[in-house]
């Protein structure tokens, strides 16, 4: 969603803001702008609607050198995607400046008593409110302050203060006044914020992407902390309290994993990067020796494993479904209850659930807001809360009491590919892990070891089906209508596979089990409404081929995704990816990749902007 960046040192802040912004296109935005200060200590505000390109157009024709400012990109919630609504926005007599990531709730109530004192709103947004609201503070802090106060630098940081307290909602602000033209200000509560400590210098962004390359010391806010940022100094003081003790860390990301490196798209590069991603979610976690998945970050004793007596998956999205996918292996290689629940409606749900019961939040970003406020509602009732994510230093695996890395390096394309397999992998291995706690035999964990080592390369196999799939893409693209069935552990399968579709390339597409098809979805199906079929070898077989025959029988075109050496598929299927075999709990892993491929090749021809579709945000940190 909405991205922040800031600079301030010797560079010149216009050139980091520009670049920042691009590595924050990821994340979905539909205008940007950034706000320098001059040695005239005026603010230079350039803004554009649509792709950055606009406004690194702007900036090539008004560049300015100086050395502090700070840059956003927008994803519209309050008021359209126009030049006033973008950010940043000016606050009182533009004495300061404000941009913005989250919602505020109270807005309007706020807006009503600023109008009333006189401050002119020139957006509908709710930004707008906290830029006055600060300047209204700070004037008022000033009216009180003694002789000389006034300028001192706690007066800025007492006026935000003030202003936040009055906020209900979320934000990540980044401030700039020109009373101190040195520095940057910024707050966080729900909506991250990170800061890259330099050499003489400090960055300021909303996730760590665009600090790659130029530091590698970062240090996370977390929420109701203020920073006071300079070229040489870093101060962070909680909103209530004193100066906080801040813990500079390792940015761990290598700058080739934000670069395309000759791929036409992110997506199809993390497709490709799946091997390797699922390597590295594996690396180290596999033991021959007690024939279990080692996960010590669960940070639970054996003891308190075993006493878990129900699972509770919450998630949204893609990583919903990677949880549908976690429900069946945890309750057949575990035989532990599980449940998968949106977190958006498990946030208001109030479901029974005793002190035996696991919670799980699964989120790629950690950063997803329903997904954050499922796991504090599960957390403020005293459960055990985990996360499996892939963001280090996420807000969730903050707030989370331990869980699981994912590993699979920086995903920038909005839609979720080697996250998605790499979820799914950790839940296997969570469920070896608790299977091997309860009943699951020495043998049967070394069995699944074996495969779970085996499944990089398969993937790798798999990948080899690109070249099929265009041609099936190439021969579908114009159809308006995809059902996409599955059953058991490949039911959660072809509800990723059509979501995967719907999102980049905007054709309707419907996930259903491949049984339930007929009581409902079938009237759909004609001449132009393909069916992806996925039904590698396994006990369901069968009974997938009869609902495949059913859907012959009606006319409907059918693309099967079978392992190879299924002879018999090819005579009733209309196309067919071969997959490599693999043993049933890890089939989810590997039948995706087909369907993720077919989505990207779809989509490309049918011109959509695959790694930014319409409408859509990499981390949805808005409710
Ligand atoms: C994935 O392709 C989607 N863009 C989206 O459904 C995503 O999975 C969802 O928003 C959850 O995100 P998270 O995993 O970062 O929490």
């Amino acid at each position: 969603m909405c991205g922040i960046v800031g600079y301030v040192g010797p560079r010149s802040a216009q050139e980091f803001l520009l670049e920042g912004l691009r590595r924050l296109e990821y994340r979905g935005y539909d205008s940007a702008g950034t706000a320098t200060l001059d040695q005239n200590y005026e603010f230079r505000i350039l803004k554009s609607v649509g792709r950055i390109s606009g406004l690194a157009a702007q900036i090539a024709t008004h560049p300015c050198r100086a050395g502090i400012g700070i840059g956003h990109t927008r994803w519209a919630t309050h008021g359209a995607a126009t030049i006033s609504n973008a950010h940043p926005h000016l606050g009182g007599d533009d004495q300061l400046v404000v941009v913005h990531n989250g919602v505020i709730e109270n807005y309007a109530e706020l807006k009503s008593r600023l109008q009333k004192k006189g401050y002119q709103f020139v957006s509908e947004t709710d930004t707008e409110v906290v830029a006055h609201l600060i300047a209204d503070c700070l004037k008022a802090h000033q009216r009180a302050s003694r002789q000389g106060e006034a300028h001192e630098i706690e007066t800025a940081i007492d006026s935000i203060k003030e202003a936040i307290g009055q906020l209900r909602g979320t934000y990540g602000l980044a401030i700039i006044f020109r009373q101190w033209p040195e520095t940057i200000f910024a707050a966080r509560l729900g909506s991250p914020l990170v800061v890259g400590i330099g050499d003489n210098e400090h960055f300021l962004a909303s996730d760590a992407s665009p600090l790659v390359g130029y530091t590698d010391r970062i240090v996370y806010l977390a929420d109701h902390q203020v920073a006071v940022i300079q070229a040489n100094s870093l101060e962070i003081s909680h909103r209530d309290r004193g100066i906080i003790e801040h813990d500079v860390q390792e940015l761990a990301i290598d700058s080739r994993e934000v670069e395309l490196n000759g791929f036409d798209h992110y997506m199809l590069k993390e497709i490709f990067e799946q091997p390797e991603s699922l390597q590295n979610t594996l690396r180290g976690r596999l033991s021959e020796d007690d024939a279990t998945a080692v996960l010590g970050g669960l940070n639970l004793t054996p003891h308190q494993l075993r006493r878990i007596k129900r699972i509770v998956l919450t998630a949204c999205g893609t990583s919903w479904h990677s949880a549908l996918v976690g429900e069946y292996l945890l309750e057949e290689i575990a035989q532990i209850p599980v449940e998968v629940e949106y977190a958006s409606e498990l946030r208001y749900r109030n479901p029974p659930m005793d002190e035996n019961t696991l919670v799980f939040a699964i989120t790629q970003s950690g950063e997803t807001a329903d997904t954050l406020a499922a796991l504090r509602e599960m957390k403020r009732k005293g459960h055990l809360t985990l996360a499996i994510c892939n963001v280090v230093g996420s807000s969730i695996a903050q707030e989370s009491g331990g869980g699981v890395y994912l590993h699979a390096g920086p995903e920038i394309g909005v839609a979720s590919t080697k996250a998605y397999t790499s979820q799914c992998l950790a839940l296997a291995m969570l469920a070896l892990h608790f299977g091997r706690l309860r009943h699951l035999s020495y043998n049967a964990g070394r069995k699944m070891i074996e495969q779970m080592r085996q499944l990089p390369e398969t993937v790798r196999q798999a990948l080899k089906t690109n070249e099929v799939v265009s041609q099936i893409a190439r021969k579908y693209h114009d159809c308006n209508n995809f059902l996409y069935l599955g059953r058991h552990f490949n039911f959660p399968t072809a509800l990723e596979g059509a979501l995967k579709l719907k999102e980049i390339s905007y054709i309707h597409a419907e996930g259903y089990p491949a049984a339930e098809m007929k009581h409902g979805p079938i009237a759909l199906v004609d001449r132009n409404t393909p069916s992806v079929f996925v039904m590698p070898k396994g006990f369901i077989y069968d009974k997938v081929m009869s609902n495949l025959e059913e859907i012959k029988a009606r006319g409907g075109p059918v693309i099967a995704i079978a392992a190879e050496g299924d002879e018999r598929i090819a005579e009733v299927a209309d196309d067919v990816v071969y997959i490599p075999q693999i043993h049933e709990f890890l089939q989810p892993i590997v039948s995706i990749i087909p369907l993720q491929l077919l989505a990207y090749h779809i989509a490309v021809l049918r011109g959509c902007d695959v790694d930014k579709p319409r409408n859509l945000a990499k981390s949805v940190t808005v409710e």
